[in-house]
């Protein structure tokens, strides 16, 4: 190209990026864009923010060292921790829906039935998700706790109501409900994990 055609070329390119901007902050003002969570993002926004929530996800967690998830004790404890905090918007065997979950956009996955990788949703469970209702565990759980309740993620999906129920009883209460007093007692013996 030569040096009047690449000037051109360049004029161009900032004029056309100088509208969009503008375009953009017109957008951003004029109050147009409907924020309710009951109306669902278009396809193509959809695939974006489901891609940069996919990488975003991977590229974080990647360098995670899985503890040994079969311990039968951290999954117990986990068990505790999910029925206490997680199936009203998560779901769990034999639950049908929540008031809550209908109404959430994104909505969350019910995870009695998919089961997610243990990086994954260990760092999703510590650090929670942008502008979706998944908050971040890891500001009120230590992570140890985050593991228990990755630990029984892994089992969830295979459990029939009747050993859900089962293993909920049988679990050791979440104790973090009384945070402020004594919040960091009931996890003994798991502080070792990484
Ligand atoms: C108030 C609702 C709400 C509560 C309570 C909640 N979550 Fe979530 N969670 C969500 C939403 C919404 C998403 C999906 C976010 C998205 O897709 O961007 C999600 C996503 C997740 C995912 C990733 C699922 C996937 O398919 O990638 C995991 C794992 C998870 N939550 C675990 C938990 C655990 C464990 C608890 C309890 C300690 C919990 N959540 C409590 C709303 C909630």
């Amino acid at each position: 190209m030569k040096n009047g055609h690449i000037r051109h070329y360049s004029i161009t390119v900032a004029v056309v990026l100088g509208v969009l901007a503008v375009g953009a902050v017109v957008f951003v003002y004029s109050g147009l864009y409907d924020i309710g969570a009951d109306d669902h993002h278009t396809r193509p926004v959809f695939a974006v923010l489901q891609t940069l929530r996919e990488r975003s996800i991977h590229a974080h967690s990647e360098h995670l060292t899985v503890p040994d998830l079969n311990d039968p004790q951290l999954i117990l404890e986990g068990a505790g921790q999910y029925a206490a905090m997680c199936t009203e918007c998560h779901l769990a065997p034999g639950m049908k829906d929540s008031e809550l979950r209908p109404g959430l956009y994104p909505q969350p996955p019910n995870l009695s039935q998919v089961r997610v990788g243990p990086k994954e949703a260990f760092w999703i469970i510590k650090h929670g998700i942008k502008m979706s209702a998944m908050p971040a565990w890891g500001a009120s759980h230590d992570d140890p706790t985050i593991w228990s309740m990755v630990a029984f993620l892994q089992k969830l999906p295979d459990m029939t109501p009747a050993q859900y129920k089962d293993i909920v009883a049988k679990a050791p209460p979440d104790e973090d409900m009384d945070m402020g007093e004594d919040s960091d007692h009931g996890h003994g013996g798991d502080s070792d994990r990484p």
